[in-house]
């Protein structure tokens, strides 16, 4: 698998308690357009995976290249993710990593458990974007994406 590239993003939920949650992935896929459906892989039994299925509602934020750091921080398991970061609520109640290139706040649609993980497809009920250069994860390191500026973009979807 780690020779396939990826962006990396950071999947975020309140537990129905109210907690926050948040796991850095790069299982980012997505589904569909209309409706527009992403999915995500977490592993079962992680807090966020609780908080995702538990709460029914989650954000995901793709990270630029200069959020490496927030890409580890949110990997590492056990600790508060967000302690000290500002991260912003905003009107859907959700956090989200600040600065991030893009926001999108889904409710579960469905979610089914693969093997040790559990596929979690979202329905898009809000975005929004940034510009910026994403931060992409290659043969276990992280890496930054080399654009071809000079091309105007091929597809967008
Ligand atoms: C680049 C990168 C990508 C990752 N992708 C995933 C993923 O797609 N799914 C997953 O369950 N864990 C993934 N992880 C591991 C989780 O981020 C890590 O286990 C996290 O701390 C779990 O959160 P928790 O504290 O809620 O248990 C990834 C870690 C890194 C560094």
């Amino acid at each position: 698998m780690s020779r396939f590239a990826t962006g990396v993003a950071v999947v975020t939920a309140r537990a129905p308690d109210g907690t926050r949650h948040g796991m850095t992935v790069n299982s980012f896929t997505s589904v569909s357009l209309d409706p527009p459906l992403l999915l995500v892989c977490l592993t079962t039994g992680a807090r966020s995976t609780e908080a995702v299925t538990g709460a029914g509602r989650f954000a995901v934020s793709f990270l630029s290249a200069r959020q490496q750091h927030i890409a580890l921080r949110f990997a590492r398991r056990g600790e508060d993710h967000f302690a000290g970061l500002p991260a912003d609520d905003g009107e859907h109640s959700l956090p989200v990593v600040p600065g991030a290139l893009a926001h999108l706040v889904c409710d579960v649609d469905r979610h089914l458990v693969a093997g040790d993980h559990v596929v979690v497809v979202g329905r898009v009920r809000e975005m929004c974007d940034r510009p910026g250069e994403p931060l992409a994860f290659f043969g276990g390191r992280f890496t930054e994406v080399a654009l071809q500026h000079e091309e105007a973009p091929l597809w967008s979807f």
